[in-house]
């Protein structure tokens, strides 16, 4: 299976911002790479971004941060995944740790996004953490629990150029596996930079990178880090 590489923008970047890090992607990356690779820019950037990717042939994927937990209607400033539509999201990272702590996100809020994305045919990528796995997958309706990929972010590795030791790994990828399913598609993300990136893509399916991302060169040599871990 290809390793899975989503770049997470958070609430970087602008459109002005969006050609020099298309060029310098195009400059950094070998094409051809086996790896998937997908983007998740603001959701403003969706459209440019996908409109340069396409236009360098990069086959760079888009993904948005979140996605809402309604279906299309009355939800005010809610971005729902009928709205998405069209628009050739493959993934939507849903449960970020940082939307779970600064807008109060629930597990059964989080469930219905799953279950909004998958109606919609976007793969959701729930964040989840060490402590609460089981409480996480267990919102989430059993069938579509396999479904999911799972993304393991260490709050404390978040941002903080200490990513959670490889060694340690192996356990919250086997709780993740009883919760989930043996078969579940699993990321590790957490300070993942072009130095330890071929490390995790080895021990798991793949990685979701914060930070790093925001620099072509350094997003390039993380996608170009797969090659070798296969
Ligand atoms: P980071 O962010 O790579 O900057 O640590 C990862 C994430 O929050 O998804």
């Amino acid at each position: 299976m290809n390793k899975l590489i989503i770049g997470n923008w958070k609430s970087n970047k602008n459109v002005t911002e969006l050609g020099s890090w298309v060029e310098h992607l195009n400059k950094n990356l070998i094409p051809q790479l086996s790896a998937t690779v997908a983007i998740a820019p603001p959701y403003p950037l969706l459209q440019p971004l996908a409109k340069m990717l396409e236009e360098s042939r990069q086959s760079v994927q888009l993904a948005v941060q979140d996605i809402s937990a309604f279906p299309a209607g009355a939800y005010t400033g809610e971005v729902s995944a009928v709205n998405l539509i069209d628009l050739d999201v493959r993934f939507a990272i849903i449960g970020h740790s940082e939307r779970r702590k600064y807008l109060a996100e629930t597990d059964s809020l989080v469930a219905n996004k799953v279950d909004q994305a998958l109606q919609n045919k976007i793969m959701p990528v729930v964040c989840v953490d060490d402590d609460y796995i089981a409480t996480q997958a267990n919102a989430i309706a059993a069938d579509q629990r396999a479904k999911c990929v799972v993304a393991y972010e260490n709050i404390a590795a978040i941002g903080s150029d200490t990513p959670t030791p490889v060694e340690e790994l192996q356990p919250v990828f086997e709780k993740i596996k009883a919760a989930f399913g043996e078969q579940v598609v699993m990321l590790y993300g957490g300070s993942v930079k072009p130095g330890n990136a071929g490390k995790y893509l080895a021990a798991c399916n793949g990685v979701l990178v914060g930070g790093a991302s925001l620099e072509a060169a350094q997003f390039a040599d993380i996608i170009m880090a797969a090659a070798g871990s296969e």
